[in-house]
């Protein structure tokens, strides 16, 4: 059976960098005698453009129907000024939460012909290889939100909640994980300020006494930030709440050179939801520049996590460091020594790339 493949360019940068995620899909197939079929639907702002909805019936429906989600990304200034709901970023979260993706793995890793492409030290990042693991359909994303008038104009309410079970299913599930890497998990909160960290942090207590083989440190949110630039090789997996995970993932994201570098899978539930962690860079939208690697990292994961082919997942992986190694660069990481290529020549060079490594 061909795996039913769902895909979401969205806005901005979101149907450039999708087209070479689907090229390097269709490669792997070839090489590896896999089938797909892909669905593309509407998601964000170009769905409220066209049916007024962020998230239209027919989109989760497809959803739902299909055995996994690449997303590209949603947003820009066009819907800047429309209300909560009728945002583009409104329906990327009825989507996580609908799909009931509760858990976003959000892997960090240096490569090495990247090094200097950083604004950060060399000698810093070397071999930095860690794993956000970022609670996705909880926190202050989801609370109540409420605007009234106040006398001073207006006052404005998010409500940061989490249960004991939101929390559980997170960290078991990083500890799970950290128990097959280095066995080295911090949760990261701000247990001295709120309530819903010091819950987080009596949870992840409560849970590290099945995980005894894994060593559980604790660590706030602030100094992790820092630490994360001082020092990045000190952390393995790192578990946090949703708004914590997603400013320190794009932090973290610098430890490879580029936001563009950043692939993450969404998983809980049935259907696996994969996406790159930017966004959809309305400044280089239209211009063909922007880097493809994220979203096709995140298509190697939806290939391990979906659907269990770790050779395949690899072997786009592999090639992506081979390509790096050569010195092709999207202009987000090009340097004087690089040969700058553009959106779909990054495409071309990873399909190609594939095609060296199996010989026919
Ligand atoms: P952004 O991630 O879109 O861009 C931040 C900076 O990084 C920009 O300078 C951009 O050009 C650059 N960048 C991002 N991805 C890149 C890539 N693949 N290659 C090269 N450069 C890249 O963040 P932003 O500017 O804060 O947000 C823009 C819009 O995207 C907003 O509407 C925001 O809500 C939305 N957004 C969506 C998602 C998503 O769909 N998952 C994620 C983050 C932001
Ligand atoms: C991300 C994005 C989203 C988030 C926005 C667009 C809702 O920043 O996927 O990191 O905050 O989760
Ligand atoms: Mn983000």
């Amino acid at each position: 059976m061909p795996k039913k493949i769902a895909l979401l360019p969205g806005d901005g940068i979101g149907p450039e960098i999708m087209a070479e995620a689907v090229k390097v899909l269709e490669a792997v197939g070839k090489e590896f005698s896999r089938e797909f079929t892909f669905q593309s639907l509407p998601i964000g702002g170009t769905a409220i453009d066209e049916f007024g909805d962020p998230l239209p019936p027919q989109t989760l429906q497809g959803l739902k129907e299909s055995d996994a989600v690449l997303l590209a990304a949603v947003g820009g200034p066009k819907w800047d000024q429309n209300p909560g709901n009728l945002r583009p970023e409104a329906g990327l979260l009825r989507m996580r939460k609908e799909l009931g993706v509760f858990a976003n793995l959000r892997p960090v890793k240096a490569y090495e012909p990247l090094l200097h492409a950083s604004t950060l030290k060399e000698e810093v990042l070397a071999e930095v290889d860690l794993l956000i693991v970022r609670e996705l359909t909880g926190g202050i994303y989801f609370g109540d939100k409420s605007r009234k008038p106040h006398v001073s104009g207006e006052q404005a309410t998010d409500t940061l909640v989490y249960t004991t079970e939101e929390i559980e299913r997170i960290v078991r599930m990083a500890f799970v994980i950290a128990r097959n890497r280095k066995k080295l998990l911090h949760s990261v909160d701000k247990a001295n300020v709120l309530e819903s960290s010091r819950l987080w942090r009596e949870t992840v207590n409560q849970v590290a006494k099945d995980y005894p083989d894994v060593q559980c440190e604790h660590i706030l949110v602030d100094n992790c930030a820092m630490q994360l630039i001082r020092n990045p090789r000190q952390f393995d997996v790192l578990v946090t709440e949703n708004m914590f995970g997603d400013i320190l993932s794009d932090e973290a994201a610098m430890l490879t050179g580029s936001i563009g570098m950043l692939p993450s899978a969404s998983l809980g539930a049935q259907v696996g939801l994969y996406e790159p962690i930017h966004g959809s860079a309305p400044d280089i939208a239209g211009k063909g520049i922007a880097n493809p690697l994220g979203i096709i990292l995140s298509a190697a994961m939806m290939l391990r996590h979906s659907f269990g082919w770790e050779q395949e997942a690899a072997i786009i992986e592999q090639s992506v460091q081979e390509v790096l190694a050569k010195g092709a660069r999207t202009a987000d990481l090009a340097g004087p020594q690089d040969t700058k290529v553009s959106t779909s020549e990054m495409g071309d060079l990873i399909v190609q790339a594939i095609g060296c490594r199996i010989p026919s």
